[in-house]
């Protein structure tokens, strides 16, 4: 049974290179039928269609992956669970919470998997933070700090409005997540944002963010699009009472350095997650048991942005969901 991928963009290139080697048939749905052509013929897909409806009534279809801009993700998850097909959709979830309830609610009624794309939760260094954590080599967790800055010129979609914000809702995102998954569900947020570099994007393209965590973790984000001259190479960590665990943000090293000693351990393969995720999906659409990253999940992820968003607006702190 096939995953029928809904937009033929940068995004959908990875998963269907994650697919191939899994060897899960695809098929390509773009408004563009030539496009669809090409990827079927680039990644060994078994149809392509110049329409979305049309793909996602292909009999093959047992899901969709929502690979679309951001405005487009609540009509793309919505149609494609009224064709019967579970969805994996693209990070965030979308633009209010609003539209994820409404996500959760059609995918509860449908008796479909609805599970966000958040392929940080599968990368298999970030994961050995996790465990790192639930070992205990890091001591009682106290700060989370990430740092994800650099110098991005997006054009099209993600310069408008429609994306629902910048750079904080966009990649930024991924790392709220391992915040939260590291540091503890966000009691408090405040953000602020400096004056904009790229004049042209609608969204901010840089935010600072200070968050309180359950148990008093203190976590800090530094998300960027605009900070010209920063190598590639960032990393983020976690610091205990006896250690603090760094991870490489490109997820192909992590480290443990402390009181006890010092341990390394280097990625290679998979290192973005994407095949495990994958592989994740097809486990909850055959059990029927709840990912990880479930709609609920990515819900949780964009209360925090959207909670960043109100700090900034209103200049105060902000409870998620609040
Ligand atoms: N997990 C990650 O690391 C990661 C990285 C990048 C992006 N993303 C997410 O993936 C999604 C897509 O991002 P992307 O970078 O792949 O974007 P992209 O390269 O612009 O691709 C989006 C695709 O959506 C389709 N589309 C449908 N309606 C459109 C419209 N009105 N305007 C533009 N495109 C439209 C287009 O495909 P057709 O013309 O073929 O229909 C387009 O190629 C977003 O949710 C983004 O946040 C995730």
């Amino acid at each position: 049974m096939a995953l029928v991928v809904l937009g033929c963009g940068w995004i959908a290139r990875r998963h269907a290179a994650a697919a191939r080697r899994l060897r899960l048939p695809l098929i390509f749905a773009s408004r563009d039928a030539d496009r669809a052509r090409r990827y079927a013929r680039e990644f060994g897909g078994v149809g392509a269609y110049g329409d979305y409806a049309q793909a996602l009534r292909d009999s093959r279809a047992r899901a969709a992956l929502v690979c679309t801009p951001h405005d487009r993700h609540l009509d793309d998850v919505l149609e494609a669970l009224a064709a019967g097909r579970h969805v994996l959709v693209e990070k965030p979830l979308a633009r209010t919470l609003e539209e994820a309830d409404r996500m959760i609610a059609a995918a509860a009624r449908a008796d479909r998997v609805l599970m966000t794309a958040e392929n940080f939760r599968f990368m298999p260094a970030f994961r050995w933070v996790r465990r790192a954590l639930d070992a205990g080599l890091l001591g009682e967790r106290r700060e989370v700090h990430l740092v994800a800055r650099g110098w991005r010129r997006h054009a099209g979609w993600r310069l408008t409005p429609d994306a629902g914000g910048g750079a904080l809702i966009d990649g930024g995102i991924h790392y709220v997540h391992a915040l939260r998954w590291w540091g503890g569900e966000v009691r408090r947020v405040f953000a602020l944002r400096p004056p904009q570099t790229i004049a042209d994007m609608a969204g901010e393209d840089a935010v600072a963010l200070l968050a309180e965590c359950e148990g008093g973790v203190i976590a800090f984000l530094s998300n960027s699009l605009g900070a010209p001259g920063l190598p590639r190479f960032q990393w983020s960590s976690v610091t205990g009472t006896r250690a603090t665990c760094f991870v490489d943000n490109r997820g192909r090293w992590a480290l443990v350095r402390g009181t006890d000693g010092f341990r390394l351990r280097v990625f290679w393969r998979d290192t973005r997650g994407h095949e495990a995720m994958l592989r994740a999906f097809g486990d909850s659409m055959t059990t029927g048991r709840a990912s990880e990253t479930d709609g609920a999940e990515g819900r949780r992820d964009l209360a925090v942005v959207l909670a960043a968003y109100r700090s900034i607006a209103e200049g105060c702190p902000v409870t998620p969901g609040c």
